[in-house]
């Protein structure tokens, strides 16, 4: 956290990609019904995380320091990320394609992670006030409570993810609610 009380943007990103790490260790390590679950919590999971940051952050460090290609290499990088998770999604946990499939998945997401951990946080650092990266913490937290919790490819804009985004989320949120209340 940068000074006092106030949480700064940085330091939320850094723990939302350390759980995110940690649950593609534990789904790869896992099986069953424990496998099936914490893939559930890693798709949520990275669902929120990538509109939150296209939403919210991308086009901020666009503005800020745009111009050096960066942002347009995340994109495209989330893109990759969620067709992955797209197909991953048809897949069953338990069968023979999973894990390969998860394996590309793991690689993919991991690369993209180091990839923004060292071209665009240390940059928000330097470049953003105390007061503007408290003001995107909470506004990450806010995308992240209203996102689609599936993934879609293809809506990584900012002007995409605001309109395509809430329709979205209730469609997904209720199809979860659904699925947990059947199982
Ligand atoms: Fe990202
Ligand atoms: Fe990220």
């Amino acid at each position: 956290m940068a000074t006092g009380t106030r949480e700064d943007v940085v330091d939320l990103l850094l723990k939302q990609h350390e759980e995110i790490r940690a649950l593609l260790d534990t789904v790869e390590r896992s099986s069953g019904e424990r496998r099936k679950q914490k893939f559930d919590e890693l798709r949520q999971l990275l669902a929120v995380h990538e509109t939150a940051e296209e939403e919210v952050v991308h086009p901020y460090a666009r503005r800020k320091f745009g111009g050096d290609g960066a942002v347009d290499e995340f994109l495209d990088e989330e893109r990759k990320g969620k067709e992955v998770l797209k197909r991953l999604e048809q897949v069953e946990t338990g069968s023979s394609e999973f894990l390969p499939l998860f394996r590309e998945l793991r690689a993919s997401i991991e690369a993209h992670a180091r990839h923004e951990e060292e071209a665009e946080f240390p940059q928000l650092r330097i470049k953003g006030s105390e007061d503007e990266l408290s003001g995107m913490a909470t506004l990450v937290k806010a995308a992240e409570a209203v996102a689609p919790t599936h993934p879609r490819p293809g809506v990584e804009s900012q002007a995409k993810n605001l309109v395509l985004g809430p329709v979205a989320a209730v469609v997904d949120r209720a199809k979860d609610a659904i699925h947990k209340a059947r199982s």
